[in-house]
Order: structure tokens, then C-alpha cells, then sequence
């Protein structure tokens, strides 16, 4: 009896060991579907087998009535492209998730020969719940027969939907779909912006992959590769052939360190390497790059693996890579990973600055005598913008038709409405056009807002959906009368001297910014875009002359432009304190105290309330963030970017950053839902500026725990519980009066509240600011018991004032433009006689 026990328990343990081991071996994927649409039978492709696309008992088709099969036989490219599914409506496929988190979303599109429509000018736009991956492509215009693209979507419920999307008149396809599970390890949260931001965020997004190389190596694919991936080789993309050589070694001898495994890349990957040409020999000094063409208005994400396989010896490998012409420098793998044939990689975020190509070189470090440098592979990955699609600016709300269940009857009174309403739609652009037509009409229909001239994409997004409900406003007149001062291109020259890497100030999408001096001794920004085209050079003038018409004193100005020899640059003020944000956190920068970050906030309140009603058309700046309030020399608050570009003309390195951080942090959860964009965005947007002046952190930090994540929620749920200090900058604590401190809270708590209606314009908020820095004067002043400040002042109950307050927002908004000063004063003093108790 005894023995037969543990003869039992001996054969359990080795099945047990048996089992780790196998499951150390390789990656199992919880959710793998390999589907074949419109196929009757399995099909085997690259190694893998395909499933019949309605036969898994875990996916579902929304609408079969509205899709039909195609299937071809004789000359589809692969055996996966034999069969499709036809889309005449809008379908889904749901497919249930066993482990959340990263998913591929693997598409494959043939256009099917005589199936009954015609598949080649078909229109595809795929969704899935929150993200666009593909808007209106057809095969039309695309140079291949048939395409296949890799997504990246973090799952984040027990099912994902992918909505297929035909346009008006057209159908919409598929042949083969892949929703198969990445393991957690493979993709971080933070990458590398260099020279030296990091990133994060990024396992929020979608991405889609572009390129995959593998450096100086074969073809690799999901027969070689764990992960269903495929490796191209790279040779294509090298700017200069001969600049780089092959080399190889067996696949079996790479060694995998703890930190990289199997799924990270195949040993195939680390085996094979691209070097420099002529590596070793005298005058070596050259590099080797790459160029890849990418779609300028996104970012990318770049995985870069590296393995020396060429080195005789241990330390003798020291190169400089590049990413455009930033470096990543002095890269000593032998430090890094301790070894010869060791697997290492390293994760970058960066972007074309416009130019449609990300540049990737190696080149050997001056400073080591090593002369050589290597690459083993290459992965780019699009990033989706801030309108969370990886095509385009339309986010997902918009691709999907309305849910229509309407009867002829409505049908009917729906169409006459919308032929009534395009009547005077026409009527009104008539008009305009003629009345406008004669005067000076810039050319984009929506060049009456501030658009960003270098905007990225997430600019774009906004951009784009406000022109969609601006209309007809497009033909307000700009009437040319003070664009600034024209600079000669020597002048700027000198000014910045000749562009010295020493006065950069900042680095973004747009180009670069730099410090310079005129020739007075004026300090200035000067901001420096990348050469663009015909329609850049418009956006170009059209900008200045919008730009030039916004004066504030808590506005950033514009002082001139030089547009000589096709350059575009623009001059500004300059900002010796940079930004706000630099000021609270990540810096060692001294503390600011509460009373200035209060008459900073009001600095930056007032210049909001002026873009919203103090130009004959309001202006909605729609990227309100403290890395947009920038401080002069004596930390006066101005705001920048109401018109240009993401990055501001001061010190901004992090214009990656901001675009993928602080975006989410800061956006209107309103805007997402409506898709409408007011004022009360930026009274949202601002609301997230005042909770992180208050408790100095950034408004998204993937880092902590959960719940506070995003500052918004997390002050939120203090500031409710009427227990903010606890989550303040403790540098504070004990040093703000605490009628102020409530004030503020109440007054950032308004600002977020969930819908635009119940937010407050930007001159209540400028207001209760002001409010709430007279409460902090008086108590040191008066050196007051803390404790009695609730909610009134030396006997002035808050219902007057409140009641007043409101009196003098209508009187400020119907104040003339230019006359902030003239309005400030008058606000103070009425404000000092009442709550002044001297004053009265
Ligand atoms: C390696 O280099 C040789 C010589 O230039 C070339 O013929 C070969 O195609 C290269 N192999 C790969 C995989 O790039
Ligand atoms: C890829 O895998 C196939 C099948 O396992 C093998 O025959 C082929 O040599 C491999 N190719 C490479 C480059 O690894
Ligand atoms: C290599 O490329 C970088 C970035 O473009 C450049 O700064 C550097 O001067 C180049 N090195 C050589 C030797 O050409």
C-alpha cells in the first residue's frame, strides 16, 4: 500500500516537472483564433491552421444577413486569400477574451476577382471598440495585389469586437483574421524619447506595426517565429548598399538572457547581423543608416535588438546609434549584457518632424577605438493619436453609422429637414463666399481658428472635428494690417547664431526652437520649421496673420516672421522661465509658493478668458496643459500654443511625451463622448492644470497605483471627500490659508465636472482665482486665525458676492478685445473696495 503511494506520488511529481518545463518552453496564447472567413474548410498557412471563420463556437458574426462569401481557387496569392467574406453592412465580429491584455489583430485583404462586386475598389474601414485601425482604403490605390496588417489592441474586457465598415454604395471585405494573445512581458509601458524623455503610456494605445526587419538576415515567418511574426530583411531600406555587410552566426549559439526571451525576438533575429561596410580598415568614419518611410502624422515606436555576434573579444564593440539626428550614444553591449552572443534590445518613441521618414543609422562612438557598429533587428510601430485610430483623424463614434431604426414616415421628415437645412447651408455659403470672396479669403475652409502649422496628428484630430461644426464660419475676413516684423534670414542668423546647438531651447514635431537676440538685446524664441510644401507655406502665412491679431498681456506674442529662402520661422517673446510645469515637478527648480501659483493660475485664466471672448470669434486653444503656461522673468503667467503647434517656444523637450500623456491626461471626457468641442473643454483642460498645480504631479502617471492614475479621478474623489490637503504638495502644507485652499478646490472641482454644461466659463473661474488669492492676501495680512476663514469675508456673506461675480463675468464678456489691462483694473479695484476691509 505504502509503496504504490509513492510510486503514485514519484510519477506525479515527474508529470508536474514535465509540465513546467513545457510551458517554460514556449509561449501558450489564452485566446488564439486563427479564422478563415467565408471558408468551408480549414486551411493551413505558413505552418498554422485556419478555422472556418463562423464554426468557432467563441465568435460571433453581428449580422450574417449582411455578408456573403466569395471564394476564388485558381490564383490567390496564398491559401489564405482563397476566400472572403463580403460586408454590404456594417457587421461585427465578437470574439470572446479569456486573459486580458495585448492582443495581435491580424488582417488579411485580397480583392477577389469576379465575386459579384468589385472588390478592388471596395472601401474598408475597420473598427473595433475604441480604436480605428484602417479608414477607407481601397486596393485602388495601393500598389499590392493583396495586404496583411498587424495591430496591437490591449483588450480590456472579456470580448473584443471588430466592426467592419463599408462606405456609402460600397462593400467591405475579409479574407482571414488573427486575434491570438501577446505575452505581458512583450510590450513596456515607457520607451525613450531621446535624448532623454522618457515616455509612457504607450500600453494604452493601439499600434500597428510597419516595419519589422531583421538585420543583414533571411525572411522569418510564423514557422520561425513564435509570435506569428514576420521578419523582413532589410537590405531595401539601407540608404547606401555598400555601407553595411552581413554577417551570421548559428542560431543555436545565441545565449538568452533573463530579460529577453524567445517571444522578444526568434534566436534567427540575434543570429544575423548587418555591420559597417568596411568595418576596421583606416577611415572608417561613416555610418550606417536606414530610411523608412512612415506616415508623418503619427508617432512611432521603435524596438531596436542588438546582439554582438562579431566581436573576438568582450569590450571591443562601441558605436553611437542615431534616430533622425538624435543619438543614443556610446551603446557598449558588452557593459550591457555582460556577454558575447547575448540578446539586448531598446525602446524608443520618435516621430518624422514632419518630414514622412524616420532616419535609423549606427555609427562608430569618436571617443572608443572601436570602428565598428551593428544592428541585429528593427520593429516601428505606429502609435494611435489622440483620436485613438491609427488612420486618419476620425475616431471610432464617427466611422460607425447611427444606430437607424426609423420608419419611412421619419425617414421622410429627416430627409426634407436635411434638404431644408443644406438649402440654407448653400444660402449662407453663398453669401459668404461672395461677400468674403472679395476680400482677402485664406484658403482652408476652417484657417479662421488657430490651427497648428507643424500640428501632429492629435492636433489634427481636434482640428478636424471643429471644422466639421464650424460650417460657414469660415469666411470671417482677416484683414491684413499688422502681421508682425518681417526678419531677414541674416538677421535670424545672427540672432541665434547660426542656429548654435548651444541656444537650443527645444526639439518637436514641428521643428526646432532656439534662443536668440536681436540685435537690441530683445530676447526671443525663435521657432524654426521644417521645410514643408505649396500648402505648408499658406498655413504659413494664414497663421501669422491669425497670430498676429491675438494680443494679451497673458498671451505669449508673436514678434515677427522670416519666410526668406522658403525657411519658416517664427519669433516670439522670450520665456526666461519656461514652463509652468517645470516649475512643480521633475526639476530642481525651488518651490513656488501658494500665493504665485495662485497669480500664475490667474495669469493663465485670464489669457483663456480672452481667447474665449476677447476676439470677435472665440477661440478654443483645446490644449490647455502646464507645459503650455510659460513664465516670464518675473513669473508672469502666459499662455502659448493657441495657434501654432503642440510644442510651445520655450523649453518643451518632452513634445512626445506631452503628445501621448499629456493629451489623455488632459482631455474633456465630454469631447470624446459628444464630439463636440466648446469653451468648457479648455475650462476642463484647466481644471486638470489647477489639481496638478496643487498637488505637483503629473496629470497621467501610468506608474501608480490604479486609482491614481489620472490625477483628475484621483483629486476628485479627495476633493469630495472635502480632503484635498491630504494629497497636496506637502511643501505646502501648513502655508495656505484654508478658505483659499477650499475655495481653489471647489473652483478645480467645478472646472472637471463630467459635462461641459455644469462647468463654468472661464471668467468664473478667473473670478473665484481671484477670490481665492484675496482670501490668501487678507489671511496673511490680517495674519488671521486660520480656522475662521470658512466662507466669508470680514462679514461679507459669499451670496453677494457670488451674485456679483456673475455680474461682472456678463460684464467682462461683452468687453472689447485689445483692453485686458483697462479690464483688470477695473475688476480689482470694484474687487478691492469690497473686499479690501481697509478700502472701505
Ligand atoms: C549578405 O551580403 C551578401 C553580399 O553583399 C549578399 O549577397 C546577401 O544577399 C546578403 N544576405 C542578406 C540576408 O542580407
Ligand atoms: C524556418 O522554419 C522552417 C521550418 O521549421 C525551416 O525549414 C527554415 O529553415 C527556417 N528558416 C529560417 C530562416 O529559420
Ligand atoms: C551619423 O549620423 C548622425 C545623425 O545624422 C550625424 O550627426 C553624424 O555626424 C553622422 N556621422 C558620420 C560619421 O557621418
Amino acid at each position: 500500500m505504502k509503496i504504490v503511494k509513492w510510486v503514485f506520488l514519484f510519477i506525479a511529481l515527474i508529470l508536474f516537472g514535465l509540465f513546467i518545463c513545457s510551458s517554460n518552453a514556449s509561449f501558450i496564447p489564452a485566446d488564439s483564433y486563427l479564422l478563415t472567413c467565408g471558408s468551408k474548410q480549414n486551411i493551413s498557412f505558413q505552418g498554422q491552421t485556419y478555422l472556418p471563420d463562423l464554426e468557432h463556437s467563441s465568435v460571433k458574426l453581428n449580422s450574417q444577413a449582411n455578408s456573403f462569401v466569395a471564394t476564388y481557387n485558381s490564383s490567390a496569392p496564398f491559401p489564405i486569400y482563397q476566400s472572403a467574406r463580403i460586408f454590404t453592412r456594417s457587421v461585427s465580429y465578437e470574439f470572446d477574451i479569456k486573459q486580458k491584455g495585448h492582443h495581435w489583430v491580424r488582417l488579411y485583404f485580397y480583392p477577389i476577382p469576379n465575386s459579384g462586386h468589385d472588390l478592388k475598389s471596395a472601401s474598408l474601414t475597420v473598427v473595433t471598440e475604441n480604436f480605428v485601425l484602417l479608414n477607407n482604403f481601397t486596393f485602388e490605390n495601393y500598389k499590392g495585389s493583396y495586404m496583411w496588417r498587424e495591430f496591437v489592441i490591449n483588450v480590456d474586457s472579456d470580448s473584443l469586437s471588430l466592426t467592419f465598415i463599408p462606405s456609402n454604395n460600397s462593400v467591405a471585405f475579409v479574407n482571414a483574421i488573427e486575434v491570438v494573445s501577446i505575452p505581458v512581458e512583450l510590450l513596456p509601458d515607457q520607451a525613450l524619447s531621446l535624448p532623454s524623455t522618457a515616455v509612457s503610456g504607450i500600453s494604452e494605445l493601439a499600434l500597428e506595426t510597419v516595419y519589422r526587419l531583421n538585420m543583414g538576415g533571411p525572411l522569418l515567418t510564423a514557422r520561425n517565429d513564435t509570435l506569428g511574426r514576420i521578419w523582413q530583411n532589410d537590405v531595401q531600406y539601407l540608404h547606401v548598399n555598400s555601407s553595411a555587410a552581413n554577417f551570421s552566426i548559428s542560431p543555436s549559439t545565441i545565449k538568452y538572457p533573463a530579460t529577453v526571451s524567445p517571444e522578444t525576438a526568434p534566436n534567427w533575429v540575434y543570429a544575423t547581423v548587418e555591420s559597417m561596410g568596411d568595418a576596421n580598415v583606416a577611415d572608417s568614419n561613416f555610418n550606417v543608416t536606414w530610411v523608412l518611410n512612415v506616415d508623418p502624422d503619427f508617432t512611432y515606436f521603435l524596438r531596436v535588438h542588438f546582439c554582438d555576434i562579431v566581436s573576438k573579444s568582450l569590450n571591443s564593440l562601441v558605436f553611437n546609434m542615431y534616430i533622425n539626428s538624435d543619438v543614443w550614444p556610446s551603446v557598449d553591449l558588452s557593459s550591457l549584457t555582460g556577454g558575447l552572443a547575448v540578446p539586448y534590445y531598446k525602446d524608443f518613441v520618435a516621430n518624422s518632424s514632419d518630414s514622412g521618414v524616420l532616419t535609423i543609422s549606427i555609427g562608430p562612438d569618436a571617443a572608443a577605438d572601436a570602428d565598428n557598429a551593428i544592428m541585429n533587428g528593427l520593429e516601428i510601430m505606429k502609435m494611435s493619436n489622440e483620436a485613438r485610430s491609427l488612420d486618419g483623424v476620425s475616431p471610432v463614434e464617427h466611422l460607425l453609422p447611427p444606430r437607424a431604426t426609423k420608419t419611412k414616415h421619419t425617414a421622410i421628415i429627416i430627409g426634407s429637414a436635411i434638404g431644408v437645412v443644406a438649402v440654407a447651408v448653400m444660402i449662407v455659403l453663398f453669401y459668404c463666399c461672395f461677400v468674403c470672396g472679395k476680400s482677402k479669403t485664406p484658403q482652408q475652409p476652417h484657417s479662421w481658428l488657430p490651427l497648428p502649422l507643424y500640428g501632429n496628428s492629435l492636433t489634427l484630430t481636434k482640428m478636424s472635428t471643429v471644422s466639421q461644426k464650424s460650417g460657414t464660419a469660415s469666411c470671417i475676413s482677416l484683414t491684413s494690417t499688422n502681421l508682425g516684423r518681417f526678419f531677414s534670414f541674416q538677421e535670424i542668423m545672427d540672432a541665434t547664431n547660426k542656429f548654435d546647438e548651444s541656444s537650443l531651447l527645444g526639439v518637436g514635431g514641428f521643428g526646432r526652437v532656439y534662443k536668440g537676440t536681436l540685435e537690441d538685446g530683445t530676447k526671443v524664441a525663435v521657432k524654426r520649421g521644417n521645410p514643408r510644401s505649396e500648402q505648408g507655406i499658406a498655413e504659413f502665412r494664414t497663421e501669422i496673420e491669425m497670430l498676429s491679431k491675438l494680443r494679451h498681456r497673458h498671451l505669449v506674442s508673436l514678434i515677427g516672421y522670416c519666410d526668406e529662402r522658403s525657411e519658416m520661422i517664427l519669433v516670439y517673446e522670450y520665456m526666461a522661465n519656461g514652463p509652468l510645469r517645470s516649475h512643480l515637478y521633475g526639476t530642481d527648480l525651488p518651490h513656488l509658493s501658494w500665493k504665485q501659483r495662485l497669480e500664475i493660475c490667474i495669469g493663465a485664466a485670464r489669457g483663456l478668458h480672452y481667447l474665449h471672448t476677447g476676439a470677435t470669434q472665440s477661440i478654443i486653444h483645446r490644449d490647455v496643459k502646464t507645459t503650455n503656461i510659460l513664465l516670464d522673468e518675473n513669473f508672469v503667467a502666459k499662455v502659448a500654443d493657441f495657434g501654432l503647434s503642440k510644442t510651445g517656444p520655450a523649453i518643451d523637450q518632452t513634445h512626445v511625451s506631452t503628445a501621448v500623456k499629456g493629451s489623455f491626461g488632459y482631455l474633456d471626457p465630454e469631447y470624446f463622448r459628444r464630439q463636440q468641442l466648446t469653451e468648457k473643454s479648455d475650462v476642463y483642460s484647466f481644471g486638470v492644470v489647477l489639481m496638478e498645480v496643487l498637488c505637483t504631479r503629473p496629470a497621467l502617471n501610468p506608474v501608480l497605483p490604479r486609482e491614481q492614475v489620472n490625477i483628475a479621478e484621483w483629486a476628485m474623489t479627495w476633493q469630495k471627500k472635502g480632503m484635498l490637503d491630504q494629497i497636496m504638495d506637502s511643501n505646502l502644507v501648513g502655508k495656505v490659508n484654508s478658505a483659499s485652499l477650499k475655495k481653489f478646490g471647489d473652483t478645480a472641482e467645478k472646472c472637471l465636472a463630467e459635462y461641459g454644461a455644469d462647468r463654468p466659463s472661464m471668467g468664473d473661474v478667473l473670478w473665484n482665482l481671484e477670490y481665492a488669492l484675496q482670501l490668501e492676501e487678507m489671511s496673511s495680512a490680517l495674519a488671521e486665525p486660520e480656522d475662521n476663514s470658512t466662507n466669508h469675508i470680514q462679514g461679507l456673506p459669499l451670496t453677494t458676492l457670488e451674485q456679483f461675480d456673475n455680474s461682472v463675468s456678463m460684464i467682462n464678456g461683452g468687453h472689447p478685445a485689445n483692453d485686458d489691462d483697462a479690464e483688470d483694473a477695473a475688476t480689482s479695484a470694484v474687487f478691492s473696495q469690497l473686499v479690501n476691509p481697509r478700502g472701505r
